[in-house]
């Protein structure tokens, strides 16, 4: 396999709104981030990826673009995102930045010119149909839920949005659309930007006749198209797809660097094990050992082809450590570093979404008014008209929402977290006089400095980066062990997943050298490890003819 400068890197993910407001107007800015480089540099990431950062009505917070080759208005200019791009070059962080090419802005000028007539030269740069029997053309729904069609009185037509209906699909049938979309991303490659994050990139190729709206006939044409006319140019860049519908076969024909396509993709098979956004947001059981599964397919698939993204969350998903681990206060400061530890030990590219290095929670507005996420706000009108109780749909909405992870990045005590001097935009979690950056940077043993110390053994040690992976003890119901092995290197992780005790036995005539726990004291007799709660831990093994 091909080495790549981005294998044994880690990438931290921005949601610029709610990262750091400069200026006081209460929204998160890229001069904002420009401050915190210093903070991301010393948490050890080489690569941040932005939520989209171009201009945008924001009726899904930036993922419906106005215009391409400029900046939100709230984040600031042009020019701050030149210095941004310096900034970062300065101290050795590459951007990613996130392309939203499945749809637009309907305020965007395409779309503003091709519903002003049906022979509008723009008019098929988007989806149109006409109704059937004085209805909708089918009954395809949309992900933000109700019609996947939206009529437009103007011309007499429907148009397709598979998000909200302020987000218009493109329609790449349309090769002239195509290349505008090249035309761009070659703008912001050449401005510096060193990566892409392709948004609900399966959904671009579609077949609406037989329904379908995702991974349609063409779209490993269209990533090779696109690949070769702007990213695949460029040797050092890196691209990542959002691709919903993979499975680990169509994953390695996207990621298959013989193909040119994409580098990795990410796949929701984990972020879907709970039930959280899927269907009607009903929670579904799971155990560990489904956990466990799931993991492990994608590590062995994507083992000689491709190359495994590795998150727990984004900001599209539940708090790590409140879904996955415990946030209660006995808890989350453990649970959270065993996460990591599990996350990061294995084979692939790790994502840190912002706050998840100091353990933020989740949210729990009482009162709707208060929730900001288009998704979340259909779906409690939804269940409203459904007759649904209050307590009911705000049960939902803890465990599901998006705004979980969108507010106010919590940097101190101060009031709003530090986040902003004027009103955030969305409240801050009341939390933060306890969870906050300041608290982590100060206290040598928190969940910051463990991150820290993860990114630093990636760094160090090949077999992180390229060792292969083997589950061991796969029925053990509450403790997540594997090991990894590149020529001699070995490591050995262990983690409980639960707030009790276990024993695990561990059979082998290597010698443990601990690496990283998140108690102060880890035994490294493993062949009766007794485990308390969430510990976590990584040995390196070290042969026993050796010695
Ligand atoms: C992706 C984004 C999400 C957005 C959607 C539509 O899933 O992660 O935030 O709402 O695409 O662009
Ligand atoms: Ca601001």
């Amino acid at each position: 396999m091909e080495k790549k400068w981005w294998h044994n890197k880690a990438v931290y993910q921005i949601y610029p709104r709610s990262f750091f407001d400069s200026n006081g107007d209460g929204i998160g800015d890229l001069k904002g981030i420009m401050e915190k480089l210093e903070y991301l540099k010393k948490l050890g990431v080489h690569i941040i990826w932005m939520c989209p950062i171009n201009k945008s009505p924001n009726d899904d917070n930036g993922y419906d673009i106005s215009d391409y080759y400029d900046i939100m208005d709230e984040f600031g200019t042009m020019k701050d995102m030149e210095l941004l791009i310096e900034a970062c070059k300065n101290y050795g962080i590459s951007i990613i930045m996130d392309l939203v090419l499945n749809h637009s802005s309907d305020e965007h000028k395409w779309f503003i010119e091709a519903k002003s007539s049906r022979e509008s030269p723009y008019r098929d740069f988007y989806i149109w149909r006409d109704s059937i029997n004085g209805k909708v053309p089918n009954e395809l729904k949309a992900f933000f839920g109700g019609s996947a069609w939206e009529f437009d009185e103007e011309s007499g037509q429907y148009y397709l949005h598979s998000f909200s209906k302020k987000q218009p699909d493109l329609n790449w049938e349309n090769s002239r659309m195509r290349g505008e979309l090249y035309d761009m991303i070659n703008f912001w490659i050449d401005k510096g930007i060193k990566g892409f994050r392709l948004d609900a990139i399966d959904n671009i190729s579609k077949d609406l006749e037989k329904k379908i709206m995702n991974s349609g006939p063409k779209i490993h044409e269209y990533l090779k198209k696109m690949n070769e006319n702007t990213f695949g140019k460029h040797n050092q860049l890196v691209t990542v797809g959002e691709t919903g519908g993979a499975t680990p076969e169509l994953a390695k024909l996207y990621t298959d660097p013989e193909r040119h396509e994409l580098d990795m993709i990410f796949q929701f098979e984990l972020m879907g094990i709970d039930g959280v956004r899927s269907g009607d947001w009903i929670q579904k059981e799971y155990s560990l050992i489904d956990l466990k599964n799931i993991m492990t397919k994608w590590q062995t698939e994507l083992n000689e082809i491709g190359w495994n993204s590795l998150f727990w969350g984004n900001h599209d998903y539940p708090r790590v450590v409140s879904r996955f681990g415990d946030h209660s206060e006995d808890y989350r400061i453990l649970s959270a570093k065993m996460l990591a530890t599990m996350l990061h030990g294995m084979k692939g590219i790790p994502y840190i979404y912002q706050g998840e290095e100091i353990g933020m929670t989740n949210i729990k507005f009482t009162n709707i008014e208060d929730y900001r996420d288009v998704e979340t706000k259909n779906f409690y009108k939804r269940k409203i008209d459904e007759g649904c109780s209050m307590d009911e749909i705000m049960s939902y909405i803890y465990r599901n929402s998006r705004d979980n992870a969108r507010t106010p990045m919590q940097w101190d005590d101060t009031e709003h977290g530090g986040f902003t001097k004027g009103v955030p935009w969305i409240k801050e979690n009341s939390n933060y006089t306890t969870i906050n950056v300041k608290q982590c940077l100060e206290d040598k043993n928190s969940i910051f400095y463990h991150y820290q110390k993860l990114l630093k053994l990636r760094q160090e040690k090949e077999v992180f980066v390229y060792g292969s992976y083997e589950l061991i003890y796969p029925e053990h119901p509450q403790v997540f062990a594997y090991r990894r092995t590149l020529e001699k290197e070995k490591i050995l992780v262990i983690c409980n997943f639960y707030g009790t005790e276990t024993i695990i036995n561990i059979k082998t005539n290597d010698k443990p050298k601990l690496l990283i726990s998140n108690y102060r004291d880890t035994n490294i007799n493993i062949d009766n490890l007794h485990l308390r709660p969430y510990e976590a831990v990584i040995y390196q093994m070290e042969g026993g003819e050796k010695e």
